[in-house]
């Protein structure tokens, strides 16, 4: 199993959108003989990528029922042994008069952040790692997990969403703005790192989303950029994702539930380009 989490402490970058569309791509190829399983894991309380991938009322009904990630891992600090099913709710796979979606299984988020503050059972921020990953291991190939921005110290269920990680990806805009939250991210990172003894999660690199290397605002910021990618040893994905108008309803559960493969042309093709240098860097990455 690999885990990934897609962070950046800057909001609006594109982290719910990209793991939405690489769970939908991860989850239709077929490795060793069979489909790969991909769970997703959102973390953050908007639920971005769970309510574009099971629909609004189907998330509402489970978080009723406190089927979400926060709950699960507040048993599990408390030394319970929950069952794992009820949690994992999975995709619709099609709707009608349209072929099936590749299966993905979800874990909601909270809707209120009310497991940040320190007096809770989640003091641990090796919870997950230890207890919740080799549950999942049996079960899944790979694990996204969707970050909120913002992150802190006190967002306990976050960071440990962030220590169990074996690799982080940083989508990312081509801004004066987003340059100057690289700071804050890159510190959040160590911050993980510095909780685990092997060092992980490992920093595979930045997506440039919303990219066109050949705009009049690209070349503006890449010398700050690179600038700061040098000074820092912040690894860059040669692929990048262009702006594509149309993935403004991505997220919209109404639309969702058909391909996104078919929906998103001009933004499906660079993610496939953007998984296969993923591949190609975990290759190399020093991962445990
Ligand atoms: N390449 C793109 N081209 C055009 N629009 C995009 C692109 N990527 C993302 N968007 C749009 O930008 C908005 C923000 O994207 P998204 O929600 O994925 O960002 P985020 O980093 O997860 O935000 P948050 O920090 O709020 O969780 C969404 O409306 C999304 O549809
Ligand atoms: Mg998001």
């Amino acid at each position: 199993m690999h885990t990934i989490a897609l962070y950046n402490n800057k909001g609006g970058v594109g982290k719910s959108t990209l793991t939405l569309f690489m769970a939908d791509f991860l989850a239709s190829l077929t490795v060793a003989g069979r489909l790969l399983r991909v769970l997703v894991i959102d973390l953050d309380a908007q639920g971005s990528s769970s309510t574009a991938l099971l629909g609004d009322e189907k998330g509402r009904q489970a978080r009723a029922a406190d089927l979400s990630i926060g709950h699960l891992a507040l048993q599990l600090a408390e030394g319970g042994r929950p069952a794992l099913e009820p949690f994992l709710l999975l995709r619709p796979r099609s709707r009608s008069g349209h072929p099936p979606l590749p299966a993905i299984t979800v874990l909601l988020p909270e809707r209120e952040s009310i497991f940040n503050f320190d007096a809770n059972p989640l003091q641990s921020l090796t919870l997950l790692s230890h207890t919740l990953k080799p549950l999942l291991e049996q079960i899944f190939d790979i694990v996204l997990l969707d970050l909120p921005g913002n992150l802190d110290e006190r967002h306990l269920l976050a960071i440990n969403g962030l220590v169990m990680s074996d690799s982080i990806v940083i989508p990312m805009e081509p801004t004066r703005l987003a340059i100057h939250a690289l700071p804050e991210t890159l510190r959040m990172i160590r911050y993980a790192q510095g909780k685990n003894r092997r060092g992980t999660p490992t920093l595979l690199g930045i997506v440039l989303n919303r990219t066109d290397r050949r705009s009049r605002q690209f070349h503006l910021h890449v010398p700050e950029m690179v600038q700061f990618l040098e000074q820092t040893g912040t690894p860059c994905f040669a692929n990048c994702l262009p702006n594509a108008p149309e993935l403004a309803n991505a997220t919209d559960d109404t639309l969702a539930f058909t391909s996104l493969k078919d929906r998103y042309g001009g933004y499906y093709p660079h993610v496939k380009k953007v998984v296969k240098e993923l591949f190609d860097r975990w290759q190399q990455a020093p991962l445990g």
